[in-house]
């Protein structure tokens, strides 16, 4: 069976775009690839130094996992620092790693510019952590042999640097030391839309969180930006942000009968919001329940990640004995 890997920053609370674009499509793959999906918690550091932030981060994330329906026993799910062999193989991958090719990164490559627009050092809140990242990234997906890398599109470039950092290994000892991973797109092809119609994004302030109160996530539908179109006039469903978000939570013949509610006109926006939370608070309640309930026994939750580490380290050790003979070091 193929293997699919991907990792989880413990940052920001998990929303709707995260459920979508990465929670549910990397469950789907689990049914037909051997899944190994962890907590990148060391990932997280490079931008945030609260511990009890981390800590929290992490229980968070992990129990949005599991409320969705990862279950640990099919799923090898770990956290990244629980697995100490992904950071002896982060130091060999630093050997095979030009220094131009972090260069050529566009999560670096976008602080550069936007400390060259606002005049400041170009390398101005850059550490070695964030410089490397990719590197930490490649280490990950090597250390497991992995096929398939569930990921969204900003994260191809990062796999494709892995690609490039095991080939130039396997081409220095003359053999398949490390499998080459393909990076798989998790998002759709159109971009899922937050709350006043750019794309749902963190960064925009403009998301719906996963496990809001069914209080919080009827305000926050209601809170969608629309236009001032009256109750009775014929309305585009391709160019709405109610539809757009309600093509993700309801069949596909209650997406047909609200667009052509939509077209006949004679519906209100606020008719169009009703219909959107229902779907929505369908699909999203009895996750809101095992949120709830993980949430509130978090041993479990680290029992969970705990199991699954000690798992995953059995299996890194194997590799990264293999790999210490391969460069001398054993
Ligand atoms: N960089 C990824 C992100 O920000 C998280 C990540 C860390 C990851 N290690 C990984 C993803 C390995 C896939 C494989 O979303």
């Amino acid at each position: 069976m193929k293997v699919a890997l991907t990792g989880i920053k413990p940052t920001g609370i998990p929303h709707i775009g995260n459920y979508l674009g990465a929670i549910k499509p990397a469950l789907e793959l689990s049914q037909t690839c051997e899944a190994r999906y962890f907590i990148a918690d060391y990932h997280a550091l490079n931008s945030c130094k609260d511990p009890d932030e981390i800590r929290r981060m992490t229980l968070e994330i992990a129990a949005a996992w599991l409320a969705s329906g990862l279950d640990p026993q099919k799923v090898l799910f770990y956290k990244q620092s629980l697995v100490p062999q992904t950071f002896e193989l982060l130091t060999m991958l630093l050997a095979f790693t030009p220094k131009g090719l972090m260069n050529r990164a566009h999560a670096y490559k976008a602080i550069l510019q936007a400390n060259g627009e606002s005049g400041r050092d170009p390398d101005d809140g850059v550490n070695m952590g964030l410089f490397t990242y990719p590197v930490l990234m490649a280490a990950d997906i090597l250390l497991f042999d992995t096929d398939f890398v569930p990921v969204g599109n900003d994260q191809f470039q990062h796999v494709e640097m892995a690609v490039d950092i095991a080939q130039t290994f396997n081409f220095t000892y003359g053999k398949e030391c490390f499998k080459l991973p393909q990076p798989i797109a998790t998002e759709h092809s159109k971009t899922l839309v937050g709350l006043d119609g750019r794309k749902m994004s963190k960064s925009y302030g403009n998301t719906i969180p996963m496990f809001a109160s069914e209080k919080e996530l009827r305000k926050l539908v209601m809170r969608i930006v629309t236009n001032s179109q009256s109750v009775e006039e014929p309305k585009d469903p391709e160019t709405c942000t109610i539809f757009s978000l309600y093509r993700n939570f309801a069949a596909p013949e209650q997406v047909e009968a609200l667009r052509q509610r939509y077209l006949a006109g004679g519906m209100g926006w606020g008719h169009a919001k009703q219909e959107l939370f229902e779907a929505m608070n369908a699909q999203l309640k009895p996750l809101r329940g095992r949120y709830n309930d993980l949430m509130a026994s978090p041993r479990a939750i680290l029992d969970a990640l705990e199991e699954g580490s000690a798992k995953a380290r059995a299996l890194a050790e194997t590799k990264i004995k293999a790999l210490r003979e391969i460069i001398g070091v054993d």
